[in-house]
Formats: C-alpha cells, sequence, structure tokens
C-alpha cells in the first residue's frame, strides 16, 4: 500500500504544466514518498532537501534525512548507520523525470542531480507561455494595510518605507494568484480634527462658502498646534469641535473633509509617481465597527473598569484602552476593528499590517486580545505585523534636511530625479538616447533606486538613506541591475533577432544548458519560485533582491564563457549560438519579473 501511494504522489509531481513548478516542492514529494515506503514505522520521519554547495560534486540538491531517522531508529534502540538508511530511501525513490541520478556520499548525504533535459523544458516553457506563476494550493483572500499616512501631517520617511515595502508584498502576492487588497489605513479620525476644525473657523471664517488657500497644510497644522498648546481657550473651543465633528454636524464634516482632501492630495503625488495602487479606508470608517466591537467586547465580560476607561488585557504588562475615560475611542479600538471587519466582511483569511518596529508591541498585544475576543480561529487567519527599522540619514542620525527639518518626500523624490540624470550624464547616456527615453531612464533609476535600496534590505534592520550608495553602478544596487538587464536585453537586438523572429527560434531550438556555466545560470533561474515561496513565508524582499543580484552575477560568469554571438575581425557576425541567446531571453524574462514584483520599472534601453 506504501507504496502504491508513493507511487501516486510521484506521478502527481511528474505531471507536467506550463507553470514553473517548485524543484523544491517536486524533490520533497518524491522523497517523502521514498521515505515512508522505505520506513513505513516511522510515520513522521523529517524530510530534509537543501541545495548543495557550490561544488558540482555534490549535485545540485542534496535530501538529508538519512542521518535523522538514524537517530529516530537509535531511540528505538536499533542501531541502523545512516549510509544504510540513504541507500534504502534511494532504492525507493522511482525514475521521475526531474532526477538524473542519486548519489550517496560522506555519512548518508544524498546528492540529487537535476535532470538537464527537465530544466530545459521548464525554461522553454517560460520562453514560450511566459513567467507563469506556479499554482496556488489555495487562492486566500489578502488584506494588506499599507502606507496609512496621517491627515494634515506629512507623510514622512517611515510612511515612505511601508509604502514601498508594502506594495511590494502586495505584487507578490498578487503574481502569485491571491485576492489581494491594497488598503490605506488613513489616519483621518482624532482629536487633532478639533484644533485643526476650530484654527480653520478662525483664520477662514468663510471656508464653507470658499474654498481656503490651504497649499501648506503641515504649515497649517503646526499652528493649530501652537494655539492648542499655548491657549486654554483656543483649547477648550477645539475639544467642543471634536464633539461636534463626532455627532457630525454638517458644518464640521464640511470643514473635515476639506482637510482630508487636501491631504488626500498630496498624498496621491507620491502614489502616482511610485505607481502605487491603494484603497482608502481609514480610521473614520470604522466609526460605528467600534461602537460594535465595544458592546461585543463588553458583553463578553473582557472589559476592565480602570478609573474610568475600559481596559482589554492581552499578554502583557500594558492593557488596550479601549474606551477613554470621556467616552472616546483609541488607536487600540479602532485597530480591533479593523481585524473584525477584514476577517468577517471583507472575508480576509490573511491580514497583514505594515508599520515600523515602534509598534511591535501595539500589535502583538491587538493579536492576542482579538484571539481571546474569538474574532478568529488562528487556524483558519494568518495575521502578521510586517515591521521594518528606522531610516536614518548619512550621519547616522535619524533622518532630516540639512536644517533640521523632518524630509519631505516629494523633496526626496525630486533629488532622486535630479541626482539619477546627474548620474546618467555622467555617463554620457544624454549623447545616444532620445530626450524621451533618457527621461524614461531617469524616472527608472531615481524611483527604482529608492524603492531597491529599501527592499534589498533586510527590512528588520534600519537603514541608512543616502543616494550616493543608491546610485552606485556596483554591487547589490537597481542601478547595477538596471544596466545589467538592459545589456542582456541588448544581446538579441546586436543579432538582429526582433520578437517576431524569437518566437520561432523559441519553436525550433531549445535552451542550451550543456556548458557548466549555462547549467549553473540555468538552476539559479529555476529556484524563481521557491525563492517566492520562501518570501510568503516572512514576507522579506531582500531575499528576491539577492536573488536578482544571484541571476546577475551567474549570467555574467555565463556571458564571460560562452559566446552567443561570434564576429569577425570586421565585426560582422558569423554565428549566433541560438540556444544561448534563448537562455539569455529566459534569463531577462525572469529578471523582469522580479523587478515587477519589487516594483522597479526596468528600460531596455539605457
Ligand atoms: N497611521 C498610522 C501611523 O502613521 C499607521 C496605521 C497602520 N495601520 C493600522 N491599522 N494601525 O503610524
Amino acid at each position: 500500500l506504501n507504496r502504491a501511494i508513493a507511487e501516486q504522489s510521484v506521478k502527481a509531481a511528474n505531471t507536467l504544466d506550463n507553470t514553473m513548478t517548485s524543484i523544491y516542492d517536486k524533490l520533497s514529494t518524491i522523497f517523502s514518498a521514498a521515505i515512508s515506503a522505505a520506513f513505513p514505522d516511522i510515520p513522521d520521519a523529517p524530510v530534509v532537501i537543501a541545495l548543495s554547495g557550490n561544488n558540482p560534486k555534490f549535485g545540485d540538491y542534496q535530501c538529508n534525512s538519512a542521518m535523522p531517522i538514524a537517530n529516530l531508529f537509535k531511540q528505538q534502540g536499533k542501531k541502523i548507520p545512516p549510509q544504510e538508511i540513504a541507500k534504502q530511501i534511494v532504492e525507493q525513490v522511482p525514475q521521475t523525470d526531474i532526477i538524473d541520478k542519486l548519489e550517496i556520499a560522506g555519512p548518508g548525504f544524498i546528492n540529487i542531480f537535476l535532470s538537464k533535459s527537465y530544466a530545459s523544458h521548464i525554461l522553454q516553457n517560460v520562453l514560450k507561455y511566459g513567467v507563469l506563476p506556479p499554482l496556488l494550493k489555495k487562492k486566500l483572500r489578502v488584506v494588506v494595510d499599507f502606507s496609512s499616512p496621517n491627515i494634515a501631517k506629512e507623510m514622512h520617511v517611515g510612511h515612505l518605507r511601508s509604502t514601498i515595502i508594502g506594495d511590494a508584498i502586495a505584487r507578490l502576492l498578487e503574481y502569485l494568484g491571491y485576492d489581494v487588497l491594497r488598503i490605506n489605513h488613513i489616519g483621518d479620525w482624532g482629536t487633532q480634527f478639533g484644533m485643526l476644525i476650530a484654527h480653520l473657523k478662525d483664520k477662514y471664517s468663510d471656508y464653507l462658502n470658499r474654498m481656503p488657500p490651504l497649499e501648506n497644510l503641515q504649515n497649517f497644522y503646526k499652528e493649530s498646534k501652537k494655539r492648542f498648546d499655548d491657549d486654554p481657550e483656543f483649547k477648550k473651543r477645539a475639544y467642543e469641535c471634536v464633539v461636534k465633528l463626532q455627532s457630525k454636524e454638517p458644518d464640521y464634516i464640511k470643514a473635515w473633509e476639506m482637510i482630508c482632501d487636501l491631504s488626500r492630495k498630496e498624498f496621491q503625488k507620491i502614489y502616482d509617481r511610485l505607481d502605487i495602487k491603494l484603497t482608502e479606508m481609514g480610521e473614520s470608517f470604522y466609526q460605528t465597527h467600534m461602537e460594535d466591537v465595544v458592546k461585543l467586547l463588553e458583553n463578553k465580560g473582557l472589559l476592565e473598569n480602570d478609573n474610568g476607561r475600559k481596559i482589554m488585557w492581552g499578554d502583557k504588562e500594558i492593557p488596550m484602552t479601549i474606551v477613554k475615560s470621556d467616552g472616546g475611542f483609541t488607536y487600540d479600538t479602532s485597530d480591533m476593528a479593523t481585524i473584525k471587519y477584514r476577517i468577517d466582511e471583507l472575508n480576509g483569511d490573511w491580514l497583514i499590517y505594515l508599520t515600523d518596529a515602534g509598534q511591535a508591541t501595539h500589535f502583538q498585544l491587538l493579536f492576542k486580545c482579538a484571539e481571546n475576543a474569538g474574532f478568529f480561529d488562528k487556524k483558519k487567519v494568518r495575521l502578521d505585523h510586517v515591521t521594518f527599522g528606522v531610516v536614518l540619514g548619512e550621519d547616522r542620525k535619524k533622518f532630516k534636511t540639512r536644517s533640521g527639518d523632518t524630509v519631505k518626500l516629494i523633496d526626496l523624490l525630486d533629488e532622486g530625479l535630479k541626482r539619477a540624470l546627474d548620474k546618467l550624464k555622467e555617463k554620457e547616456r544624454d549623447k545616444v538616447l532620445t530626450p524621451e527615453e533618457l527621461k524614461q531612464a531617469q524616472e527608472a533609476v531615481a524611483y527604482g533606486c529608492i524603492k531597491y535600496a529599501d527592499l534589498s534590505h533586510n527590512r528588520n534592520h534600519e537603514y541608512v538613506f543616502s543616494f550616493d550608495k543608491m546610485l552606485e553602478d556596483k554591487g547589490n544596487t537597481a542601478v547595477y541591475l538596471l544596466y545589467a538587464y538592459t545589456r542582456i536585453r541588448s544581446i538579441a537586438r546586436n543579432a538582429n533577432i526582433d520578437s517576431e523572429k524569437m518566437k520561432e527560434l523559441i519553436e525550433k531550438h531549445n535552451v542550451s544548458l550543456d556548458h557548466e556555466k549555462e547549467w549553473k545560470l540555468g538552476k539559479v533561474l529555476l529556484r524563481f519560485p521557491d525563492v517566492l515561496f520562501k518570501i510568503t513565508e516572512d514576507l522579506c524582499l531582500h531575499h528576491l533582491c539577492e536573488y536578482l543580484y544571484e541571476i546577475s552575477c551567474a549570467f555574467t560568469e555565463f556571458y564571460d564563457s560562452c559566446y552567443c554571438i561570434e564576429k569577425d575581425s570586421s565585426g560582422d557576425i558569423v554565428k549566433v549560438n541560438v540556444g544561448r541567446i534563448l537562455l539569455t531571453e529566459v534569463t531577462a524574462l525572469i529578471m523582469a519579473k522580479c523587478f515587477d514584483i519589487l516594483g522597479v520599472k526596468p528600460v531596455s534601453k539605457m
């Protein structure tokens, strides 16, 4: 029976489709079946598949299950040498299209040599059908809460990180076929609106009839804050305004909407430049939901009275404040409401929240309280707080302008554009590119380098914002990779192969994987789905950046030792190695897909 089941799952792993299936998954399925057939008495035997090191002698992947299985036997009082176990596993691995051969080495490693014809088939599929994502086991609905700046305040570099990382996570999950909702949870509700509205009424009493000239909402915020802090009488009026706003008096709602609209327009400028799509569903949206949540928690007896405020305990020293002593709600209340709403009404199977690491405690407590309140079943819903470190300036202090102000994002993007153009001119690209191409390259470099610098670092670390570093054309930077990509793209062009011709070649020829360096590059390309799966686990995009860099390094090695086009002394093409041109094309396609997931736009000329 075991044998039959094993054969069946291997058969499933063997069926070829047009997607880029995960090598890791396939090998795991095959070895899992082989192991349970070999050792039916060890039910949960570990299936350990790993990449082999750089030495081709050790194969491409390894199955390292023999040692831990030997240990399990030892616990049962049986002494079987791991080499013997490895041998028995290997005997149970049937003929498959993915494995060329297996070898046992050392204390029981099973070295797996991939089949080149299988690899070639997968890469050929990429040429024929595009970079199709691996099949998704279950199409989950994912709610990604990212960017989420606050009204009337400047969107700062922390929000920029949230925006860039959140967008990349959303892009990745969309590509993999998840149903993704991109939610902008803007801070558009709360007591700060009291002082803003009070100040608006004083300064522009005619605001209902004539739109006040509030280009600089930032200053307006500062002015009202100063009055709020200095003038007790103003403060009192500000509180009255909050009450009127909360009871939805039309004039106050109008003032609130006006202020929100102005902020929104500013945010949108950033999103447009960076090509970020978001659906706004801010704090104000949860007003009635918060009331419901409070009732629910109250009925469940989960709220405790603490000097007039209502608190809820999770597993931390500090509780959440669900209702303030004046009856108002808090950030905690609104986030309890987001969890409930996103699961019950938006049918989210997976909720992701992005903020800086400073909010880690808030979210740990929140998730615990929501669990205690029975808002979700841990087995059914996945919750992630995706954190990131602070952005530092080149002096390793908090990121500020020279004069010590917070950096405006628009100014930052403008400076990026300027620096990118300088860089391109320094390389004399302005002499070769048309003005239109130059502009495209400038934007690709500017926005690409800002996003890439952020994404290529482990998000949990703080990171130093430095245009000089970002714009370096060596190492794992956007500039280096964008150049590498255009160079790869130019190879077919130089061989006079246009897209029509390429289609023809794809039909008639196979990707070449014979040369050692071709094979090395090919294997890197095959890992694409596995890199993506890994990111769905830890939501760390730097794996993808490292992978992109690895592709370009493997490509350079290949290109240095393998001619794609041979020319004679007068520069005329005498021979085109089609199999290698095809390998070049797959490389470009997969790189382009990586860029796409990262939200970086490559250009074909640069
Ligand atoms: N507006 C918040 C801030 O600027 C971020 C909100 C994140 N989303 C959430 N559901 N708490 O810090």
